[in-house]
């Protein structure tokens, strides 16, 4: 049994890689809506109505766990989707809650009441719509109190990455950690809610200094799928991971070799 991954592009291939590095045995299919990407610009009924598109293809391949490896889709379409979307047998996850548990010190599965927490003074970096959806907030609120949150949109880096233009995301990197500390003059805690910045995970540490937590998300993905699968039955196969994307498969190909630095060959979703 497969389990799917799936994202805008290929920001999601570090969950991916995360993922996989922690259960070697899993199959996974990714799938990229290059066609369709960034989903940061679009209107939550947009990002809605694509996503369950993509996970309806990775329900068609096979897939009965899908991760929204995209913090865009898990802001802007999961609760929605858990709403009366999801086919019965079917799971669709998102990002944020590894990532919350992490920041408030708690466990999977924790549901006691919110509590106050070490850290007060939150940054959030994400695309447009995924600080409009005030998504993480509401979640935050869920498992803690006295958390003060700014939210940082980063417009302009995720095409940057996906262009392969890293020294234009650094730049922008640079620009919205300024804008971000003019209204948060220390923050305590980072959060990178977007999968691709993690690849600008050193020049997000650099501008925010030294004494800022930054909370990447990838690796904690990566645990809390493990963690999810010991508990919800067998997902073993051969570890073969399966690429697939909505856009040229040759070029989204070329751009995903260049990203992770390793032959990645996506075919036609
Ligand atoms: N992958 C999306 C995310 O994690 C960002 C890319 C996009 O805007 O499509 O938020």
């Amino acid at each position: 049994m497969a389990v799917g991954i799936f994202d805008s592009g290929l920001g999601g291939l570090t969950v991916l890689e995360a993922a996989q590095r922690r259960l070697p045995d899993v199959d996974f299919i990714y799938l990229a809506d290059s066609e369709h990407a960034p989903y940061g610009v679009r209107t939550a009924d947009d990002i809605y109505d694509l996503t369950c598109k993509a996970v309806q293809r990775l329900f068609d391949a096979g897939c009965d766990l899908v991760i929204l490896a995209c913090n865009t889709a898990s802001a802007a379409a999961l609760r929605r989707m858990q709403e009366g979307w999801i086919p019965e047998g079917k799971r669709v996850l998102g990002v944020f809650v590894p990532l919350i548990e992490a920041l408030t010190e708690r466990d999977w599965g924790d549901n006691s009441p919110p509590r106050e927490v070490d850290v007060k003074h939150v940054a959030l970096f994400a695309t447009p719509a995924t600080v409009s959806s005030r998504a993480f907030q509401r979640e935050l609120a869920f498992r803690a109190i006295g958390v003060d949150v700014e939210a940082q949109a980063c417009g302009g880096v995720v095409d940057a990455i996906e262009d392969g233009d890293f020294i234009l995301a650094e730049a922008m990197v640079r620009s919205h950690v300024d804008a971000l500390k003019r209204k948060m003059p220390k923050p305590q805690a980072a959060i990178l809610g977007c999968t691709h910045y993690p690849l600008m995970l050193d020049a997000f540490q650099e501008a925010l200094g030294a004494d800022v937590k930054v909370f990447s998300q990838a690796k904690l993905v990566g645990e809390s799928l493990a963690d999810y699968l010991t508990r919800h039955g067998d997902k073993i196969g051969s570890g073969e991971p399966a690429y697939l994307t909505t856009g040229d498969p040759k070029q989204v190909s070329n751009r995903a070799t260049q990203f992770l630095r390793r032959q990645i060959t996506f075919t036609a979703a």
